[in-house]
């Protein structure tokens, strides 16, 4: 008399290959979740002096490129040396405990040590200059750091997040949602107005063969 359907015969089998697959499966989720794409969006790192974007670019509208000299003419936006700081600092609040740190590097001439926050692998290239001079906004790719006490990755940096916008570009050019005015690439509000054709320094062509960002 048979106890269990003929079916069930089956069932070793079918577990068998369950099992098979499971492994991959974890496998490619923790790779997947685990990988830049996700974990990088929210680094938040806690930096040696509290200094704020909010206050500093939000409340009192200091230009991103006051400080991030680089960020028209070359590949990196650089963070600004100690002196800048003290542009300000040898007479703004020249007792307080916050600025400790930042008159002590000026003294001895140390740098203060910044902890990056967006990185690209070195295998990446990757130019400030291009795309700033091409008319994307700073806000595009790292969020509303006017309103940051600490800044936060808010982009994936991946390279899909990358070819999604050069083939929006590529294709809309100065309609794409990616492009303002040169002049408004520092600007955190700005918007567009409904079907605004922005006219783009140049014809754009942003790369999307592997050589472009691999070189
Ligand atoms: C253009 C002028 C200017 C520059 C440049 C500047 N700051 Fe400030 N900073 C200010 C002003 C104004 C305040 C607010 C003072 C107040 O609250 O009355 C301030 C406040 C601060 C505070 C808070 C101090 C406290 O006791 O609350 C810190 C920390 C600070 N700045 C760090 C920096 C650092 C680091 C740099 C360089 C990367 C820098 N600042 C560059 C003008 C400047
Ligand atoms: C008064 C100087 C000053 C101004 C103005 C300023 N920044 Fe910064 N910025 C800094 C300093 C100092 C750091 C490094 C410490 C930190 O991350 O908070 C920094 C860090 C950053 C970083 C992260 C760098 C990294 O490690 O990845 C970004 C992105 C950035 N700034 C963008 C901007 C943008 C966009 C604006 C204009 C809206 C701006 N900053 C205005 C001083 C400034
Ligand atoms: C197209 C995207 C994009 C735009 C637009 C952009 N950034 Fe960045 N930014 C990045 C990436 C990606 C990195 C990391 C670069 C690396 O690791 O090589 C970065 C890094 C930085 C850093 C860290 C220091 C450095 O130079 O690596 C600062 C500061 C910064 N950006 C400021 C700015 C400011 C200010 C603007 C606007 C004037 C701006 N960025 C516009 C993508 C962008
Ligand atoms: C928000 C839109 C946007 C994002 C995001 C973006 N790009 Fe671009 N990229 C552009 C535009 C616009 C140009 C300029 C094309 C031109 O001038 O023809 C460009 C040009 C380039 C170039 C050509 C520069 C040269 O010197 O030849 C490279 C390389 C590049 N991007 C790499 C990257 C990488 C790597 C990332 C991701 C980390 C990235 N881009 C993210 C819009 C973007
Ligand atoms: C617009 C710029 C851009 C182009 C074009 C591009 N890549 Fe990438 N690629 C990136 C960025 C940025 C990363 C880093 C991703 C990260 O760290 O999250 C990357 C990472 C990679 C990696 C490592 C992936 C991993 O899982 O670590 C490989 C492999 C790669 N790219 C191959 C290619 C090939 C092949 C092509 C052409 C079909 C190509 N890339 C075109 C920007 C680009």
């Amino acid at each position: 008399m048979q106890i269990f359907p003929r079916s069930l015969n089956k069932l070793p089998l079918v577990a068998g290959a369950g099992a098979a697959l499971a492994l991959p499966a974890v496998v490619f989720a923790v790779w997947y979740w685990f990988s830049p794409w996700y974990t990088d969006v929210g680094y938040e790192p806690r930096q040696p002096v509290a200094y704020s974007h909010r206050l500093h670019a939000g409340e009192l509208g200091i230009d991103c490129r006051y400080c991030h000299t680089g960020v028209e003419k070359s590949p990196v936006a650089m963070v600004p040396p100690t002196q800048t700081c003290m542009n300000c600092h040898a007479s703004v609040k020249t007792d307080s405990a916050k600025l400790a740190l930042v008159r002590d590097s000026w003294k001895t001439g140390k740098p203060i040590q910044w902890v990056k926050v967006h990185k690209e692998p070195d295998y990446v290239f990757f130019d400030h200059s291009v795309h700033v001079s091409g008319g994307v906004g700073c806000v595009s790719c790292h969020g509303r750091i006017d309103q940051e006490e600490v800044v936060r990755q808010t982009q994936p940096l991946s390279m899909g997040w990358c070819l999604e916008c050069h083939r929006d570009v590529k294709q809309n050019q100065g309609a794409s949602a990616f492009i303002r005015p040169v002049s408004q690439v520092t600007n955190m509000e700005w918007v567009r107005k409904s079907d605004e054709v922005v006219t783009p320094p140049r014809p754009l062509n942003p790369p999307e063969n592997c050589g472009g960002c691999h070189r």
